[in-house]
């Protein structure tokens, strides 16, 4: 950006400042499927943004309940005074939650909802007099967000290496459940690997039961590269934690809001978590929030000692903001209205075809897809783990489509109104843009 005048005072995340300074790509609006870049390109959208904007971008109903709210009210108090939104958005979430999960608190983001849980169960476990459950259990290739609980249970090393002295004591991780070797090109989810998850139990032996609070998984992986539970291995997890007492949390900031073909991925593969998180399409990616739900019976164990007490010392500025709640509650209408969570499952057989195409390609050594989501992987290039899915997104953005690069991996996930000829334009680009890299 070398004509820009202000390149160097942005410090992009999650980004390589440099390199994207000197060719950067700028989107300047959206419109459903498409963003148009700076130069009035228009880029089909394969990612909704970054997993966020299910039901596509700039939808009017949003739009209009975000600037009708601002104008009216555009911040309220939530610590010991209230408005009714938050109320109203958290029946909402109940209504369409796994049945027993139903109370909501909310949080702005992925990585505040992952932290927030774990400090819900950790304080739980004292409020139920376990209080020696301190321990906390995650997953390798996990991603969580980036608090220092979230990296702590979080499984992917560049972003826990510079922090290592940092992250939070008493944290084990379970084994990650990709194992290309067994599994590679299997449509849905893999046969092998449900084993995986009795790792939990030589955990509980090394440990103690008595000494661990929560264990902690994404129901399906996204940042990682798309990793799919195995068959059995959720129903595992939860015969696990359910027998030695200790919570389980489902981090289902991607796979919540219709991702996986259901509300949430809990209820795709019916396996209900103690605690499940959220965020990104719970607003279409408009106005930042998270939230954190729970059963009743967690909740409930907070709620005693004197009513003047306040039962959780937990919670943002921004917890419920009345902006946010307007955006959330004209997203979820239109889920509903357009029946979007339906419409993943619907189009999952046509989505899986298109990206199976792709299988003969140079390179592709594995396809995994479930829901409207997508993962392709490469062989690692000579020039390291990275360097060949990168070069692939950048072909594709320039040949007109927007797609994630996560290590060797690329991963699509469209907003949840994608037309089978989109999805057609998709692989299309997506097909170029493998071929040229090679
Ligand atoms: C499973 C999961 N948890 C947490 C996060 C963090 O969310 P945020 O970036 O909103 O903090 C993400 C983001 O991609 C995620 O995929």
């Amino acid at each position: 950006m070398a004509n820009h005048p202000h390149a160097e005072h942005f410090w992009m995340p999650f980004t390589a400042n440099r390199q994207f300074k000197a060719n950067p790509r700028l989107l300047e609006s959206a419109q459903g499927m498409y963003y148009t870049d700076t130069s009035g390109r228009q880029v089909i959208d394969g990612t909704a943004g970054l997993w966020c904007c299910n039901a596509g971008h700039s939808r009017p109903e949003i739009t209009e309940a975000v600037s009708r709210q601002i104008a009216k009210m555009d911040f309220a108090p939530t610590f010991q005074m209230g408005h009714p939104l938050p109320f109203e958005l958290a029946e909402r979430l109940v209504e369409i939650a796994p049945p027993g999960i139903s109370r909501v608190f909310f949080t702005n983001s992925g990585s505040e909802s992952a932290d927030t849980a774990l400090k819900v169960a950790l304080a739980y476990q004292r409020a139920i007099g376990q209080g020696s459950r301190t321990r906390l259990i995650g997953r390798e290739l996990a991603y969580h967000g980036v608090g220092f609980g979230g990296i702590s249970v979080g499984g992917m090393g560049n972003n826990r290496k510079a922090f290592s002295s940092a992250l939070l004591p008493g944290v084990d991780h379970l084994p990650h459940t990709l194992d290309m070797q067994r599994n590679a090109f299997t449509r849905g989810l893999p046969e092998h690997g449900a084993e995986k998850a009795d790792e939990l139990e030589r955990l509980i032996t090394l440990h103690g039961a008595e000494n661990i609070a929560a264990v902690i998984v994404e129901p399906m992986s996204g940042s990682a590269g798309v990793i799919l539970p195995p068959l059995g291995y959720l129903q595992r997890l939860r015969e696990i934690t359910r027998k030695h007492g200790i919570l389980l949390i489902f981090d289902e900031v991607i796979t919540g809001f219709g991702r996986v073909g259901k509300a949430f991925a809990a209820q795709r593969w019916g396996v209900t978590p103690d605690i499940l998180t959220c965020a990104k399409g719970l607003t279409n990616g408009a106005v930042p929030m998270g939230a954190v739900l729970v059963s009743d019976e967690i909740q409930q164990a907070f709620m005693h000692g004197p009513e003047s007490a306040i039962e959780f010392f937990h919670g943002y500025t921004y917890s419920g903001h009345p902006v946010a709640c307007a955006a959330a509650l004209a997203t979820l209408d239109i889920y509903q209205r357009e029946q979007l969570f339906e419409k993943a499952i619907e189009l999952e057989d046509y989505w899986q075809d298109a990206l199976f195409s792709l299988q003969d390609l140079p390179n592709v050594t594995d396809i995994r897809s479930v829901g409207l989501v997508g993962g392709i992987q490469f062989a690692t290039h000579a020039d390291g783990v990275g360097k060949r899915a990168y070069e692939v997104f950048r072909q594709c953005f320039e040949d007109g489509l927007l797609a994630r690069a996560s290590g060797d991996t690329i991963a699509l996930s469209p907003a949840l109104i994608v037309e089978r000829e989109q999805i057609d334009a998709m692989i299309e680009r997506l097909a170029g843009a493998i071929r040229k890299v090679g």
